[in-house]
């Protein structure tokens, strides 16, 4: 065997144990798996192509060229998942803490780009220190490297982030700005500045956890969208992700083979309330519509008064984004309109068509609401909707109410087909609150107010609490029976299949913020 080969398999041996048997017993006593265990689970048997084995960081600094380690903190190539094509690389926490060198941002600059000429998806596996501190600005710059290539890459191709331990400072923002973040329970945490700078700045304790762990960052700041019990649950998640989405934005997902039978559910029938104040589980409308246990929730634990997610409707994939009256009633709020206009948008991004399920009373009122800038969060979903050029489906079951008709995927914003049940109320308000306004001098002079107010709730809500008025004009196509709903969407998005818009040119547009 010539020297050369010796070499070369000494090296690969020495960088496929990162930084030693001693720091990866370490990460496994953490429950988490190691950078190279992650990518060879996620990717299908024997696919992994590694590039950059051999890398080594440059730094002389600190002794550091007496501490020199194959690979240089990431693992970094390209395989398949179920047979797609996919670019990833997976920090590695056993050398120097997965801390990102110039070198080490280098790699993951190299499969971005490739990601991105090839068009496949691109999987980060987050677990890092942060910038290498020994490297200074240089690893500072590795970083922007990466944020600039997220951004040219963002709407190109799918971006997908994984956080498995720490991602804190400057490491957080390629993450956000890629399409999708997941997280590890109780092994991972992301924030800007730690506990210790925290209490520092403004005197509060509070652990990594609180401030940065999965559910905080599930339920309270929405940075996550999905979060995992473990690596594997975490990587399982991604796969089951990828299998929504296309490889890039030139093409559609693939839809899988389905054949058309009776397309009724009557289970459909009986999920409204007889009370239209009384709330009901939007879930059991998407489990009724969609193709059977197909739907993906994405941010399930965060503003939950909207749901979206990704489902197959005759093996077609498609986006779901529905008022929840499980929860605030199904109010739009700032954080469900913000979480509905990301999910839109990605959709759009994507070619994923829309459907949009609508139970709305209107927005949420309050100082809270307002001085948090619902009309700008309002606002957001309102122009995600409005430039969405994939086809846009439309079921009002209930309540549309106000302006919050207009921001659900109505037709005057450009939704393709527009469905109501019967049990829909399409009006301004709710008939108790509209009566109590334009009957008031009535209603205060009646011998019996209360009375008189039932009986002019009653009047409003003949007349506008239904679809008919809508239907008329031509803003909803048809009113359908809800055991048909299925049945119409299938036929809707297929003939909806080669819609194509040609959007006026401009450099792009300015979505408020
Ligand atoms: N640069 C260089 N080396 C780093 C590093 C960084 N940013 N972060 C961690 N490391 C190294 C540690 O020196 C340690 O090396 P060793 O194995 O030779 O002892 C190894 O990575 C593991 O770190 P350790 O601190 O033992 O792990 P931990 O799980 O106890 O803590 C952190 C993890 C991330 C909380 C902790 O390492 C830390 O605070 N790192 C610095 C974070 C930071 O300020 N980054 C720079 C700004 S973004």
């Amino acid at each position: 065997m010539s020297d050369n080969i010796k070499s070369l398999q000494k090296k690969i041996a020495e960088a496929h144990l990162g930084g030693g048997e001693k720091r990866i017993q370490k990460q496994h006593a953490k429950k988490k798996l190691t950078a190279r265990e992650r990518v060879q689970y996620l990717l299908d048997e024997g696919s992994f192509e590694e590039m950059g084995i051999l890398v080594t960081h440059r730094t002389t600094d600190f002794d550091m060229d007496k501490e020199i380690y194959y690979g240089d903190g990431v693992v970094t190539g390209y395989g398949t998942v179920d047979g797609r094509l996919i670019y990833v690389f997976a920090q590695d926490f056993t050398v120097f803490g997965g801390a990102l060198s110039e070198t080490h941002a280098e790699k993951i600059c190299k499969v971005m780009d490739h990601a991105v000429r090839v068009g496949a998806p691109l999987i980060g596996l987050n677990d890092s220190g942060g910038a290498r501190i020994q490297e200074g600005v240089r690893s500072l710059g590795g970083y922007a490297d990466i944020f600039y290539r997220n951004v040219q890459a963002s709407g190109v191709i799918p971006q997908i982030s994984a956080i498995m331990g720490p991602c804190a400072g400057g490491a957080v923002y390629s993450p956000a700005m890629t399409d999708f973040t997941l997280m590890v329970q109780d092994s991972s945490y992301m924030f800007v500045t730690g506990p210790n700078v925290v209490k520092t700045v403004t005197n509060e304790n509070v652990t990594s956890e609180e401030l940065g762990g999965a559910r905080t960052h599930a339920t309270k700041s929405g940075v996550t969208h999905f979060t995992a019990a473990s690596d594997i649950v975490c990587l399982n998640q991604i796969k089951r992700l990828l299998s929504y989405i296309p490889q890039n934005n030139k093409i559609l997902t693939e839809k899988l083979p389905y054949e058309l039978g009776d397309e009724l559910r009557e289970q459909l029938e009986t999920i409204i309330p007889d009370s239209s104040n009384k709330p009901y589980d939007m879930h059991d409308v998407i489990k009724g519509i969609i193709d059977i246990d197909s739907f993906f929730e994405v941010h399930k634990d965060y503003a939950e008064n909207i749901i979206v997610g990704f489902a197959r409707l005759g093996g077609r994939s498609i986006g779901i984004v529905a008022n929840q009256p499980m929860s605030l009633a199904g109010v739009l709020d700032v954080d469900s309109s913000r979480k509905a206009a990301r999910f839109t948008r990605f959709c759009d991004c994507f070619n994923i068509p829309l459907l949009v399920l609508v139970d709305v009373p209107g927005f949420l009122p309050g100082t809270d609401q307002e001085w948090n800038g619902i009309i700008l969060n309002g606002a957001k979903l309102l122009y995600a909707l409005s430039e969405a050029t994939v086809p846009r489906v439309t079921v009002i079951t209930r309540k549309a109410y106000g302006g919050a008709y207009d921001v659900m995927n109505s037709k005057h914003i450009g939704a393709d087909i527009n469905y109501a049940w019967p049990t829909a109320e399409i009006a301004v308000m709710g008939a108790k609150g509209a009566s109590e306004i334009i009957f008031r001098k009535e209603i205060a002079s009646a011998e019996n107010p209360e009375l008189k107010l039932s009986e002019k709730e009653a009047e409003y809500a003949e007349k506008f609490a239904n679809p008919f008025k809508a239907a008329q004009r031509g803003f909803i196509d048809e009113v359908i029976l809800p055991k048909e709903t299925r049945r119409k969407l299938l036929k809707a998005f297929a003939m909806l299949e080669t819609k194509t818009v040609d959007s006026p040119k401009r450099k792009h547009g300015n979505i408020p913020l």
